[in-house]
């Protein structure tokens, strides 16, 4: 290592320890953070956070669906959570006449709030540390696939048996669940109730909650009012029931108090929120795999699909609709693999994982303990034996499965062909509409044959050129044979000749079904390839797993136990965590340094009225006009939008509650910025921020843009 790299490599190390750093696990709260915490700003005690034996604020904080954060506000019910994460009840609800994602919405009484059939809301009413007796199962389990200490099957199976199916039965609703942390070096039993008639209460227009689009996504600073507001239903009793008009709106054991008295760079904030994933106990061989395998590969790929699609949607408004959605999660996680490869780059993440081994490996030479050094020889080994296959299953994943629509075309054709077979006509009338069903799910109205075929040709061309062609799908050789490798003639043959090319192919063969026509059909054909491809892959990495979760297992124990008494966390594996930092701009670069507040000032600077991403509302304008900020604006006169915050957050965190040194909500998470991305792998002090929409721009929306300040009457604001 060169001198300068060592100092960088030692200030990240020392770092380590730094106050903001860390996604902690609530019972262990007191123990490890706490004192510093209060050296912080914090003015509650522990138990105001978290208590096992009574109610305190980790209870106004819930899963909403299934991979965001949300919080209650009020003692009926209102959750708040982020525009991106209501999104798909939003659309759902949207027709042409009633467009709420392009105009908004507001129920204006409970009676016109809207119910959304499969949405849940989760809290979690018990956290316990069941490592013991997880380990003691373990040990008498016969495990042939040595995976069991990882498997959520297994685990929630030891949950259930825990508790006893009789008390699951006897409280609908609950469910208990043991996820592994440390790599299944230790285990946490939660115990949750899950309410699921959850109804849309009211959301800004797109133009608010989706201010900047892609273009801001990943951005400070930022000027987007993503939230959306959701109200909680129960029974009579306040249990979890289904969907009925009997139900109602739920008193929930703890509501957030909402602050109108703003933020200040370096206030004391923290977070309780589920981040989804991290990977903090990656070595230096996965970091350098994750930046030259995952992330090249879904960067090179995804920029070639990008590029195409927006050609299309900038052509025509109809394909804009169309695509908008999958165009903006397809740019979400690329600008998070740019960000990532960036950081590992920058901050030489390689050599900060390097650094950590080497310390371990040194520490059980000391100590006589040889096994970590082992573990670490055998992670090194894995990672370099599965470099191809792992290079395979990106490139199909990203160019074949995610990148050819027509890949997923169903191919489930063996009811129907038995039904044509059997001459039974009802059979077969029954399993010609299932299939139809299939086939609209496929090509619903949201698809569009042409840019699939556009993009497909690029994707095939980019597979075909990077992959040898001994590790392509068999099935491929047809593509040199009958087309004499021309890859754009054989996908045009495919919407040719396909039932699934066009709609009048389809037609066609509703009008004559026949056995013949399934089994030749060639995108049939080409999704049986890549599926198979997908399982082949899938088992040959299966290999590696168990080996790697073993190794991984032991890695993460031996930091453990050289790491001693000092606080460390777990990686994020979607359960509750709190992290805390400060009010915080930062410098991203040479000279330039970003505030930790924005105003709606900015907002009318980005606004353009000919680009979709950055028009603003007539009604905002207004209000910006007249100054009409009420109570909402900051001491100088502005209007809040947006701050950021040195909290250690990641992707699951979206919608997570924002709160004040007094436990009071200050705003939503919603995003972080893409120079701190990289912190899912090792926390970046001076570049990670989490993008939080101030909940005083949220209150004014609801009040003076929407009109719905009825819904301000239920909650406790504190001035
Ligand atoms: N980057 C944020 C997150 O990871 C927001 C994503 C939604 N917004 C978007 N423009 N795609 O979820
Ligand atoms: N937008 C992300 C989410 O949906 C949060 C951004 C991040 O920190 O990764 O959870």
């Amino acid at each position: 290592m060169k001198k300068g790299l060592l100092v960088i490599v030692a200030a990240i190390l020392s770092c380590s320890v730094k106050a903001d750093e860390g996604m902690w696990i609530l019972p262990l709260l007191k123990q490890q953070k706490f004192a510093e915490m209060q050296a912080l700003g914090l003015k509650l005690q522990d138990y105001d956070i978290y208590s096992p034996d009574s109610s305190a604020l980790k209870d106004a904080v819930v899963i909403f669906g299934g991979g965001c954060t949300g919080e209650m506000v009020s003692p009926e019910g209102l959750l708040l959570t982020n525009h991106h994460c209501g999104y798909s009840q939003i659309q759902m609800h949207s027709t042409l006449e009633h467009d709420y994602l392009s105009n908004g919405f507001w129920a204006a009484s409970r009676e016109q709030e809207l119910p959304n059939p499969g949405l849940k809301v989760t809290f979690i009413d018990k956290i316990e540390d069941v490592t013991d007796y997880v380990k003691g199962r373990l040990a008498k389990d016969e495990d042939p696939t040595g995976m069991n200490f990882l498997s959520p099957k297994y685990l929630n199976g030891l949950a259930k048996e825990r508790i006893g199916e009789a008390f699951l039965q006897n409280n609908p609703g609950v469910d208990v669940e043991i996820k592994a942390f440390y790599g299944g070096n230790v285990y946490y039993m939660f115990t949750k109730k899950i309410y699921s008639d959850v109804r849309l209460v009211g959301a800004p227009p797109s133009s608010i909650g989706k201010f900047g689009a892609d273009t801001d996504n990943w951005m400070w600073p930022r000027h987007t009012g993503d939230f959306s507001v959701f109200r909680v239903y129960a029974d009579a009793n306040g249990e979890p029931a289904e969907y009925s008009d009997k139900n109602v709106p739920l008193r929930p054991k703890r509501w957030l108090k909402i602050s109108l008295k703003g933020v200040q760079e370096n206030d004391f904030a923290m977070m309780m929120g589920f981040p989804g994933r991290t990977n903090k106990y990656y070595t230096s061989w996965e970091v350098e795999e994750r930046r030259d395998i995952d992330n090249t590969v879904r960067i090179n790929i995804r920029e070639l699909r990008q590029e195409a699609m927006l050609e299309e949607m900038l052509n025509d408004p109809a394909i804009r609709i169309q695509y908008s959605s999958k165009y903006a999660s397809s740019t979400n996680a690329y600008k998070n693999a740019i960000g990532s490869s960036w950081a590992i780059n920058k901050h030489h993440l390689e050599e900060v994982k390097k650094a950590e081994q080497d310390r371990l490996i040194e520490w059980g030479k000391k100590n006589c303990q040889p096994d970590y050094e082992e573990a670490l020889l055998s992670l090194e080994q894995l990672v370099y034996e599965r470099k191809d296959l792992r290079f395979r299953g990106w490139m199909l994943d990203e160019a074949l499965l995610r990148g050819i629509e027509f890949a997923r075309v169903p191919t489930q054709i063996k009811p129907l062909c038995d039904a044509l077979r059997s001459k039974n006509k009802s059979e077969q009338e029954k399993q010609l509409h299932l299939f139809e069903l299939a086939y609209l799910k496929f090509y619903d109205k949201n698809y569009s044959p042409e840019v699939d075929r556009k993009i497909a040709k690029i994707m095939l061309s980019e597979y075909r050129r990077l992959v040898s062609p001994t590790s392509q799908p068999a099935w491929f050789a047809v593509i040199d044979k009958r087309f004499k490798g021309d890859v754009n003639k054989f996908v045009d043959h495919l919407f040719e000749k396909s039932i699934f090319g066009n709609e009048r192919n389809f037609e066609k063969f509703k009008s004559s079904p026949s056995v013949k026509a399934l089994e030749k059909d060639p995108m049939i054909q080409f999704a049986v390839a890549v599926q198979q491809e997908k399982t082949a892959l899938t088992k040959a990495l299966a290999d590696f797993d168990a080996g790697y979760a073993q190794a991984h297992r032991k890695y993460v124990e031996g930091l453990l136990k050289m790491y001693g008494d000092k606080a460390n966390f777990p990686d994020a594996n979607f359960s509750l965590r709190l992290t805390y930092g400060q009010v915080k701009g930062y410098s991203p670069s040479d000279a330039v340094y970003y505030q930790c507040q924005t105003t709606l000032d900015g907002v009318m600077e980005k606004e353009d009225p000919d680009n979709w991403e950055f028009v603003v509302p007539d009604q905002l304008k207004k209000l910006y006009a007249e100054k009409n900020f009420g109570r909402y604006a900051l001491p100088d006169g502005r209007m809040p939008v947006a701050f950021s915050a040195s909290t250690h957050s990641t992707g699951g965190n979206s919608g997570s509650p924002v709160l004040n040194a007094d436990g009071e909500l200050i705003g939503i998470n919603f995003d972080r910025n893409w120079e701190g991305v990289g912190g899912d792998i090792q926390y970046l002090p001076d570049y990670q921020r989490s993008i939080i929409v101030d909940v005083r721009y949220v209150l004014f929306i609801i009040d003076k843009y929407a009109g719905a300040g009825y819904l301000l009457d239920e909650m406790e604001l504190s001035e």
